[in-house]
């Protein structure tokens, strides 16, 4: 026969203990990894290729304009597609404005990007490593009017 007081006693103890492997398991599973690219007045990004290791569950990417000129004349960005539509979206950035960040409004094809910035200035960006495929394949490219043809690299998804 059950006893309520048994029960009532029994129950916080079953959910803190759940609760406790959750947070340990979580814990044991998230990675953040850290990547980084720089970005110059001769329109050049710094690595044609960046990788992310199958350890990583979430990446920050950290993207820097080592250069002097402005927004207006030297914008970079970094944006991530699929390398199938990557040339389909930066050449309709082309008709994009800076409101937009140079990009096509709400294209579901962007799967992440930082915003467009200056010389000496920094924009990271946060995205989890789930919605992309193991092995699949991504392309990034800075999406400032014109850009796109020399800025550009290979994200590879371990
Ligand atoms: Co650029």
């Amino acid at each position: 026969m059950k006893s309520p007081i048994r029960s009532k006693s029994l129950l916080p103890a079953v959910v803190s203990s759940a609760m406790a492997l959750f947070l340990i398991s979580a814990d044991a599973v998230a990675e953040q990894c850290v990547l980084r690219i720089e970005a110059n007045d001769q329109i050049e990004y710094s690595e044609s290729e960046l990788v992310v290791g199958s350890e990583c569950t979430e990446v920050r990417l950290t993207l820097e304009h080592v250069g002097d000129l402005a927004v207006a004349q030297m914008g970079h960005n970094w944006v991530l597609t699929r390398t199938e539509d990557w040339k389909d979206v930066a050449t309709a950035s082309q008709e994009a404005t800076v409101e937009t960040e140079y990009l096509p409004p709400d294209d579901p094809r962007v799967i992440t990007n930082t915003k467009i910035i200056g010389g000496g200035e920094v924009a990271t960006v946060e995205f989890e490593v789930d919605q992309l495929d193991e092995g699949g394949d991504y392309t990034y490219f800075c999406s400032f009017p014109g850009h796109w043809v020399r800025m550009n690299g290979e994200l590879i998804v371990e």
